[in-house]
């Protein structure tokens, strides 16, 4: 118990600068305390105790002004940040290492039984006010950007924003295959999961040449048509912007 409890602080000296000493994250952080009084709860309703456990989350509710219902699992780590606010359903996961910030909902949409809340993977982090709704995942290491309203799966390392939430990463990824289509080659292959900020703007580079060269091609094009001539240097060297992008990855 004390083992998991110094753990518990140790995340939390680590993911909030705001906390000085360990004394003061032991006396005065309601998620801590929150999560203390969770295991408690869960493991009565583990055991069938259900009324027990539900009290003792309501005496926890009391306390920290984060209500997590008993029958909710969550992993090692987890950090409830300010926590007011904050309520996690009955069937809710939270994996290791993640954060939640004051005002989050992970909820359900569904009067149904069964899995009706969602399943946070790894490292994700909930920012403030944000409302999770469903029994999809949130894959690991997403985020979740504040007040946002998220109602699909978010996938690995991904960011949802805004109401109903978007994917902003997955969008920029999509916009960058559809240009790539358009000029005939696919970067996007090579770049999908590339977070080398170096990489990433070498690319960028690459397809903007190749959006120009193209221009200049019709523009040559026009002016041929229209009985200009344009001195066209021969280019002994085809720009390949495939092997380019290969190399640069
Ligand atoms: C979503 C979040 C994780 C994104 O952080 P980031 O990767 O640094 O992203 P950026 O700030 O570069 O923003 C990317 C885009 O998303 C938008 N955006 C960021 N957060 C947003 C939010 N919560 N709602 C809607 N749009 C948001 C930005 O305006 C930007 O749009 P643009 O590309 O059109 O300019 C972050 O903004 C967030 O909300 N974190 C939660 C923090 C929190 O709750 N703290 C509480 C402390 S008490």
């Amino acid at each position: 118990m004390f083992q998991r409890l110094r753990e518990d602080i140790d995340c939390i000296l680590e993911r909030d600068p705001a906390a000085k000493s360990r004394w003061e994250v032991l006396t005065c952080y309601p998620g801590l305390h929150a999560l203390f009084i969770h295991r408690r709860a869960h493991f009565f309703y583990r055991h069938g105790w259900y009324w027990l456990a539900r009290f003792i989350s309501q005496l926890g509710r009391w306390l920290t002004q984060i209500e997590i219902h008993p029958g909710a699992k969550i992993g090692r780590g987890v950090f409830i940040d300010h926590g007011a606010g904050v309520v996690i359903g009955e069937t809710a996961e939270i994996g290791d290492y993640c954060t939640i910030y004051q005002g989050v909902t992970l909820g359900g949409t569904s009067l149904n039984g069964g899995k009706r809340h969602p399943t946070l993977a790894e490292g994700v982090v909930v920012g403030a006010g944000a409302k999770v709704l469903g029994p999809f995942t949130v894959h690991k290491g997403a985020r979740i950007g504040s007040n946002a309203v998220v109602t699909r799966e978010v996938p690995a390392g991904a960011t949802a924003v805004g109401i109903p939430a978007r994917i902003i990463q997955a969008e920029d990824a999509k916009l960058r295959e559809e240009q790539a289509a358009r000029m005939g080659f696919s970067a996007y292959a090579v770049t999908q999961t590339a977070d080398d900020p170096l990489s990433i703007a070498l690319h960028g580079l690459i397809d903007h040449a190749v959006t120009q060269d193209q221009q200049l091609e019709k523009i040559i094009a026009a002016l041929d048509k229209a009985g200009i001539c344009v001195d066209n240097q021969p280019c002994d060297e085809n720009f390949n912007a495939q092997q380019l992008n290969k190399l640069v990855d």
